[in-house]
């Protein structure tokens, strides 16, 4: 008997469904009344109640795990698909997610596409991906392409999970819905943007898919591009994701290819012993680039990404310095100078600092850095939801707030494979000790294009 909700996911027993996939679907096992079922479906082999199990230690849901369904595949082999056909026969609505690696996608769409289990134009029959879509342009292309022969738009949710952080919505209140920033927001006033996203853990297991992929592909394609995009946009119509995402594709049409002498490629030292790694492997496990964007907003302002495994600490932010004041003189000494930020920490520590110049309390006048903080957490009583949590309810609600539209993704491959390219024809990333905020490279790639030094909020004064 079909339930009214079935999500098949393609690669349920691997490291994203265990960790990221079942865990967010908890709290969403009974909906409004409408109980969801998880059919997996992979290469390995697992019985029904082995699989269950999974389910049930990965989700802590007895309901979850008590109507779970195993299906083993050949993702090539349309005979192996019947089983999951079967199961869905007179469901409502059926979600196809694809949590498996990239290269495996094509095959698994046209089997599905060809399979009778899908009609396009359906939004009762959904399409999950994972991202990377496609490994550089040309490959996105592809998929896209062939997503759309089978699917229509509004049945396609391409996963970013960045897009789900509430944090990351928060840039458009925050831009869009207060007076105070939006006029200031511009090549008159922002002397430079630096968008930060560093982790402190390495590649741990996960060399299968992180030394074919990297920092570039991992992380600046989708995650950093999109901050980027949020950021840099001009004010859409309205909140509806259709107006975000024409905004976004905007802003991402304004930024130029990233350029391979204005970027710099790290590797932690000891990457080349994490199990599973090539020997002689040079692939990136950090990255940091400065952005050109073309257009009247930010014409010539100096824009600079980052992100790497294995760094200080993990901080994702956004910070935006403003041009300084004038410093006036008092009794004929110049008072200190204090930039403007506006830190966005999209995590951890989620919320927003304005860091100012205030006055020291005390008879002299003297200026100090000082922060007004909007601590995140305090606007809820419960805990922010996962952002993974936030996709599978938007998926089961079918809306699309919280993913990229197919042409975003295109332009965001456009901005970055020629600086992929680049590096994988030649050249090595430079060696950085674990711990370290990544190479030395890196500053100098700030100082030397007019955007002083990377700011991250802790290290830097009335920003702790
Ligand atoms: C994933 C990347 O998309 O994002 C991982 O594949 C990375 O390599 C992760 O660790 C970071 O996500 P978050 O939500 O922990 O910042």
């Amino acid at each position: 008997m079909a339930s009214s909700v079935d999500l098949v996911i393609f690669g349920a027993s691997g490291d994203l469904a265990r960790t990221k996939i079942l865990p967010s679907l908890k709290h969403l096992a009974r909906r409004n009344g409408t109980a969801l079922r998880v059919i997996g479906a992979g290469r390995s082999e697992h019985t029904q109640s082995e699989f269950r199990d999974l389910v049930s230690e990965s989700s802590g849901s007895a309901e979850l795990a008590a109507g779970a369904e195993w299906v083993r595949l050949r993702y090539k082999d349309p005979e192996s698909f019947t089983p999951v056909k079967e199961l869905l026969d007179g469901t409502k609505t059926a979600i196809f997610y694809l949590a498996t690696p990239p290269a495996t996608f094509s095959d698994i769409l046209s089997t599905v596409g060809n399979s009778g289990m899908v009609t396009k134009g359906d939004p009762s029959r959904r399409i999950v991906v994972e991202k990377p879509l496609g490994h550089d342009l040309a490959s996105a292309r592809r998929l896209n392409s062939q997503l759309a022969a089978s699917f229509d738009e509004e049945q396609i949710f391409r996963i970013d999970h960045y897009l789900a952080k509430d944090t990351v919505q928060n840039v458009l209140a925050l831009r869009f819905s207060n007076s105070l920033f939006e006029p200031v927001w511009n090549r008159n006033l922002v002397e430079t943007i630096m968008i930060t996203a560093a982790e402190e853990e390495g590649i741990g297991l996960r060399a299968g898919y992180y030394d074919h992929i990297g920092a570039v592909r991992d992380m600046i394609q989708n995650h950093v591009l999109q901050l980027l995009a949020l950021v840099t946009m001009e004010p859409p119509t309205t909140f509806d994701s259709d107006y975000i995402r024409r905004a976004k594709r905007g802003a991402l049409r304004a930024v130029l290819p990233l350029d391979p002498t204005q970027a710099v490629r790290g590797q932690y030292e000891g990457y080349l012993d994490e199990p599973g790694v090539a020997p002689d492997s040079r692939r990136e496990t950090y990255a940091a680039a400065r952005v050109h964007i073309d257009n009247w907003r930010w014409d010539g302002v100096p824009i600079f990404i980052r992100t790497g495994k294995a760094l200080k600490r993990r901080a994702t932010e956004i910070v935006i310095k403003l041009r300084d004041a004038p410093s006036l003189r008092v009794g004929g000494r110049r008072q200190r100078g204090i930039a403007t930020l506006i830190v966005i920490r999209i995590q951890p520590d989620e919320g927003i600092t304005l860091r100012i110049g205030a006055k020291r309390p005390g008879v002299r006048f003297e200026m100090v850095p000082a922060g007004m903080r909007l601590d995140y957490a305090h606007l809820t009583r419960t805990a922010l939801p996962d952002a993974y949590e936030n996709v599978l309810a938007e998926v089961l609600a079918g809306g699309h707030s919280a993913f990229p539209g197919g042409e975003e993704i295109e332009l965001s491959w456009e901005i970055v494979d020629p600086l992929i390219k680049s590096w994988e024809q030649d050249g090595h990333p430079e060696p950085y000790p674990p711990g370290s905020w990544g190479p030395q490279a890196a500053d100098d790639l700030l100082a030397d294009n007019g955007g002083g030094r990377w700011i991250v909020s802790g290290d830097e004064p009335g920003t702790a």
